[in-house]
Formats: C-alpha cells, structure tokens, sequence
C-alpha cells in the first residue's frame, strides 16, 4: 500500500511515499532559507508562491524516487492546519486535486498529530499510552496520548513556543537563521553560564518569553555571544526536561516521545537521555531529519487514520489554528 503525504505548513516544501505505513521510499524537503534567511523570520506571502513554484515538481520527483508512478498511489495524505494559511492552501488544493483525478481517498492530517507520528514511524514499539513533547517554531506542547487519535494536551507555553525563543534570540545575537541550528553551533564554543532566568508557571505549562528579555538586557552588557547562546539553551533544555520528567512521573507513563523542530538539539536529546535514565522512562526521539518539517510523519498519520476507516472529502479546509484532533 502506497501513501503520499503533502506538508506545506510554513517554509518547507515536504512530498514522501511511503509503503505499508513505516517504510519510507522518497522523504523530500526543499527548504526556503535562502528567501527568508534576510527577513530573520518566515514572510507568509513569500513561502506560499514557493511552494507554488515547488510542489508539482518535488511531487514528480518524490514518485520518481520511490519508482511508483502516480497511478500506484493508494491514499493521499495532506496537513490542513496549523500553520501559514497561504502555505496549507498550496499542498491542499494540490492533494484535493490528484485526489480527485486519481479517484484515491484523502486524508487531511493535523501537523502536530504528524510529529507525534513521526516518532511512531521510526519505532515501530512505541504505542499509546505515551506522553509526548511536542517543541517546534509555533508549538510546546505536553501531550498525553491516550489511544491512537485520542490527545489531552496537558501543558503547553503561555507565550513563545521554545523553537520560537531560539529563533528570536538568534536574531538578537545576530548569529543567523533559522535560530535553532545556529544556537546550538555557536553554544559549543561558549564557556560562561550566564545563568538566565528558569521560569516554572504553575502544573505542565512553560513560557520563554522572560528568557529572550533577558537575553536582550545582557547584551547591554560587554559579553561572550557564544557563552549567551550556551547559556539560553541550557535554559531552555533544563525547563522542558524539568517539566516534562515530572509529567511522566505524576502520570505513571513512563514512555515518552519528543518530536517536533527544537527535538534535533544534540544538547536536549543528551540531558532527556541521561535524565529519563534516571527516572527508568523510555524515551523515544525520531532522528534529526524526522524531527524537523517532513512529509513522512503525514504519511505514517494517514496511514493509520486510513486503517481506521477516516476519510476527508473534497470540503476540507486550511486551518491556521487547531487543536490536537481528538477523534
Ligand atoms: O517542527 P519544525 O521544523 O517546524 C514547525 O512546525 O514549526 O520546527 C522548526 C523550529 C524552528 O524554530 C527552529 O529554530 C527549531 O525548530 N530548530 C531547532 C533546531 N533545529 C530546528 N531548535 C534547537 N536546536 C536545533 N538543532
Ligand atoms: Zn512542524
């Protein structure tokens, strides 16, 4: 059984085909840095006409690599939301429309749904119950996944999402975009914990936006970049394994997966390795490229909401703002 799953839900341009809901054929990401990197940020209009000028050939070229022809496709899966609406309504129309020509149903999948599976994807063990850390440019989340399909978000930021912080405090030490990679390489040469500011609001939620002020007051003063940003990813990791080891103790869930953007930091993936140790939770991390934007994880989502009879029709709609999709 062939999927091919179409995420288009800010910058990346992503098409893959997978069989049989875990093996991946063709996983293809074709980043827009090289627009966005001057703007310091994603500038919505500008992403959609990419992904306009990109998604019929990344479709050709993603079928040619898994050696299928389009007809060989069984189901098309496809993020509705959240995201840039722009950019949703470009890989949308495009699988509404193969949909429609092929006569193969649709499945419209949620993007954050996707990261969680994209830890499924690549560890064929990890099944519900499990609590999931969700970190990308617009999401922290701490979800309790209940059964397939079934989300209580347990907690979640109270203003910028962690990939979000990394991104603007990039900016502010002008050190280049997008900000998570570019933390994490000029952190390896930092030597002096600045120690910012932890901030622990009530039960399971986060903030991070007391961390980026206080990244901008210290750089009134005569200071090491590196050692800043080593600083603020020590922050950041140290509250989201904080926060995220108590969930899965309170619970009683000690399975746990981390998915999303922020997830591809060598430094957060080594402080939840020694820390769930500790606390004899088994942890789940997909690989770096997983982490990040991609079509697989829509595939592997899809796959599975096809097994279990879901199906869209040709009335699905973009959505900037969505909650998990319970059900
Ligand atoms: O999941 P993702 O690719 O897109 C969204 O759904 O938002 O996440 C992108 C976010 C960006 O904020 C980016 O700076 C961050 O993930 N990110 C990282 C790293 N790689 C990407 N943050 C920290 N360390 C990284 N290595
Ligand atoms: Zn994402």
């Amino acid at each position: 059984m062939y999927i091919m799953g179409i995420d288009t839900s800010c910058d990346d341009t992503s098409v893959a085909i997978i069989k049989d809901g875990f093996q991946v054929l063709s996983n293809l990401v074709s980043s827009q840095h090289d627009i966005h990197q001057r703007f310091g940020g994603v500038v919505p209009e500008l992403a959609s006409r990419r992904h306009i000028e990109n998604i019929i050939p990344m479709i050709k070229l993603a079928l040619k690599e898994a050696r299928i022809e389009k007809e060989d496709i069984d189901v098309i899966g496809v993020t509705y939301g959240p995201g840039l609406i722009g950019s949703l309504l470009v890989g949308l129309m495009v699988a509404k429309g193969l949909s429609f020509s092929l006569k193969k149903p649709l499945i419209g999948i949620n993007h954050m749904e996707g990261h969680i599976f994209g830890a499924i994807l690549e560890h064929r063990e990890l099944h519900p119950p499990f609590i999931a850390l969700v970190v990308s440019g617009g999401h922290t989340d701490l979800v309790l996944v209940k059964r397939y399909f079934s989300y209580e978000v347990i907690g979640s930021t109270k203003d910028d999402a962690a990939g979000e912080a990394f991104d603007k405090v990039a900016r502010l030490l002008d050190i280049g975009y997008p900000g998570g990679p570019a933390i994490e390489r000029v952190a390896k040469i930092g030597h002096i914990d600045y120690n910012l500011p932890r901030a622990i609001p009530e039960g399971f939620d986060f903030s991070f936006s007391g961390l980026k002020t206080a990244v901008s007051r210290l750089l009134k003063e005569d200071i090491d970049i590196p050692s800043v940003a080593y600083s603020f990813q020590e922050a950041v990791v140290d509250v989201l394994v904080e926060k995220t080891i108590k969930a899965c103790n309170t619970s009683g869930i000690k399975r746990l997966a981390i998915s999303g953007g922020v997830a591809a930091n060598k430094r957060l993936r080594e402080r939840f390795t020694e820390e769930s140790q500790k606390n004899n939770i088994k942890i789940y991390f997909p690989s770096i490229s997983m982490c990040t934007d991609n079509a697989s994880m829509i595939c592997c989502a899809a796959y599975f909401r096809y097994l279990a009879g879901h199906k869209s029709d040709l009335t699905l709609n973009a959505e900037s703002y969505c909650g998990y999709p319970n059900g």
